[in-house]
């Protein structure tokens, strides 16, 4: 995943598309990502899998800052922890997680996001020319 990419904020979406009720699938180096608002309303990213069983998160829902999976029910925070399985009061929901990226609205339209295993070493708008403000494109499930 992200294998020679480099690792630096990449602008990933428009802020503006990305709305607090609704969830948006981009691709990024090829890897599916779906992105959503926590409670909070910062942008957050996470592999677009359901950690249950891959199922693609972003046909989900989103409530409460949450992903709710299509085919189960799994609840999803932003930071990738699952908070609810339905049906399962006994489920070790600490142990359960989905994969989560660092996501930030940059200073400007974009949403960035960098890899996860080191920390981002530029952060500067200006860095992103505006020809690449929308570097992805929507995930076509394909
Ligand atoms: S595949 Fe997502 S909850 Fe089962």
């Amino acid at each position: 995943m992200f294998e020679g990419f480099a690792n630096v904020w990449t602008p990933v979406a428009l802020a503006a598309d990305l709305r607090a009720d609704r969830s948006l699938a981009v691709q990024v180096a090829g890897t599916p990502l779906v992105l959503l608002r926590d409670r909070d309303g910062k942008p957050s990213a996470l592999l677009d899998r359901c950690p249950h069983r891959g199922v693609a998160l972003s046909l989900g829902r989103v409530k409460d800052g949450c992903l709710e999976c299509a085919f189960h029910g799994w609840q999803i925070e932003a930071s990738g922890q699952v908070c609810h399985v339905p049906w399962n009061p006994d489920a070790k929901l600490s142990a359960l997680r989905g994969v989560a990226f660092p996501a930030r609205e940059l200073a400007g339209p974009d949403l960035g996001l960098h890899r996860a295993d080191q920390p981002a070493q530029r952060t500067r708008r200006t860095w992103f020319p505006r020809r690449h403000g929308r570097a992805l494109r929507p995930c076509t499930g394909g």
